[in-house]
């Protein structure tokens, strides 16, 4: 999608006390207020003024308290022990700004979807068309803790389970036609039924009947962001997101990435040109490569190996404490682990069937600066590197941050004005809807066909 396109930008942002590197919170460049609107109000600007597409909210819906069965080391350590709705944050920063799209992750797993649905077809509205919503799975028995579940539901039923969910969520919003809304004072007319369609839906997971009350957005409906890299997850990725997010190894590990990904779209019969696909990096920067070397040296070093531990067995939902470091993981062990796109790389970058947690530790960098792509280097060598990732691999970035806002305020004051000077990056917005940011077409209201499992 990359030809004659721009790059998109997009902010990897959290509701909480760090980055997603946990290690940040500790940088002397971290404001502490992340706790106040203010904080993201200040965010949301510093995006606008370098012309982000999007910001985008990641969510867990628990703390990372697998490691040794409690919490005494995410609360000590500020692991990500804070962990607000993003929705609500979003919304502070959707006050601040008039442009910038502001996306937010809700689970497939523990919310329902007609409160979903309604949630963000409203913030779409207040937002005027400017909001994404991030579908995940979720991933661990913490979070099913919370919900009163017993365990996490098992990898491919939860793929299940969300394509179910994101289907009837979008006949929810396909509900009103474009032009229902009549508001006639002089007719006494609000809206026209036969525009307004009603749900019924009985299917295997879910079960809703009804008349959907939230007319439709200036953007038709929210955009879809998703980021299932496992071959299930790429299916799904390929039937419903926008703007699919990934990460890579390396540019040449992007490319057939790349490729699959867009595979997985045509194989749903849509067409790759209008979907997104955005790998997750961290830009450090600095007037000089020098400085930026010292800036990266200085942020690699906040990183603990405890903090790497605590945030895999989150997402792994295994508990590695007490175990030999390096006793290997039986096979029964490895098919239990969550995220199994995460547990391939590690097979594959440490050459062993069966890892052990020193393996899972070092090729997954997880808490580190080396966790997927770290781009250090002066304004015009990071455009050199994003440049020639965007020509051949992607479509756009999520930029994760090192140090918050920090990361954001150099990328937008030294970066983006080189990319703007290559005409990769907008100087103006030209519309204000997030999916004309982005190029993406307003979807055709999905039609609401009674569904019977
Ligand atoms: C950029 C990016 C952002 C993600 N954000 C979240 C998130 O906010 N919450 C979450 O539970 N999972 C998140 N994930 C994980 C994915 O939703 C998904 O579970 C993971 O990629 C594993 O997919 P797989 O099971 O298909 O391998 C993210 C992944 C990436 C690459």
């Amino acid at each position: 999608m990359s030809t004659n396109r721009r790059m998109a930008l997009v902010a990897f942002l959290q509701a909480q006390n760090c980055s997603n590197y946990v290690g940040s919170w500790r940088a002397m460049t971290s404001k502490e207020d992340f706790l106040t609107a203010e904080y993201f109000a200040r965010i949301a600007r510093t995006l606008e003024d370098g012309r982000f597409d999007m910001a985008f909210f990641d969510d867990r819906l628990a703390m990372p308290d697998l490691y040794g069965g409690n919490h005494d080391l995410a609360v000590r350590h500020g692991i990500r022990s804070v962990k607000m709705d993003p929705t609500v944050v979003l919304m502070a920063m959707a006050s601040a700004t008039r442009h910038l799209g502001l996306g937010a992750t809700y689970s497939t797993t523990y919310y329902e979807p007609f409160h979903v649905a309604r949630h963000f077809a409203t913030l779409d509205l207040m937002t005027g068309g400017r909001v994404a919503w991030n579908i995940v799975t979720s991933l661990n028995d913490s979070e099913a803790a919370n919900f009163g579940r017993v365990a996490h539901l098992e990898h491919d039923e939860r793929y299940d389970r969300a394509d179910e969910f994101v289907d009837v969520v979008t006949r929810m919003w396909g509900t009103w036609d474009p032009d229902a809304l009549l508001v006639d004072k002089r007719t006494g007319e609000f809206a026209d039924p036969a525009k307004v369609h009603r749900l019924d839906h009985d299917g295997r997971f879910f079960a809703s009947h009804g008349t959907f009350p939230v007319p439709r957005s200036p953007q038709g409906q929210p955009v879809l962001l998703q980021a299932g890299m496992s071959g299930r997850g790429m299916a799904f990725a390929g039937r419903w997101a926008d703007v699919i997010f990934t990460s890579y190894r390396d540019r040449r590990s992007g490319e057939s990435s790349y490729r699959a990904l867009r595979q997985a779209v045509a194989a749903a019969g849509r067409d790759p040109e209008s979907v997104v696909v955005a790998p997750a990096v961290t830009v450090i920067t600095a007037e000089t490569p020098e400085l930026a070397a010292e800036k990266h040296r200085l942020l690699s070093g906040l990183a603990r190996t405890e903090d790497g531990l605590a945030l895999l067995c989150e997402v792994l939902n295994t508990d590695f404490s007490g175990r030999p470091i390096d006793e290997p993981f039986t096979d029964a062990e490895l098919a239990a682990m969550s995220w199994h796109s995460l547990r391939d790389r590690v097979i594959a970058a440490s050459g062993q069937p069966n890892p052990s947690v020193r393996d899972f530790v070092e090729c997954s960098g997880r808490g580190t600066l080396a966790e997927g792509s770290t781009i250090v280097g002066s304004p015009e060598q990071v455009a050199d590197t994003l440049e020639e990732w965007f020509g051949t691999c992607c479509d756009g970035f999520v930029l994760a941050a090192a140090s918050v806002p920090a990361s954001y305020d150099d990328f937008s004051r030294l970066v983006v004005p080189e990319l703007q000077r290559r005409g990769l990056v907008r100087r103006e917005y030209e519309g204000t809807t997030l999916r004309g940011h982005l190029g993406l077409p307003v979807p055709e209201p999905a039609r609401s066909l009674p569904v019977t499992a």
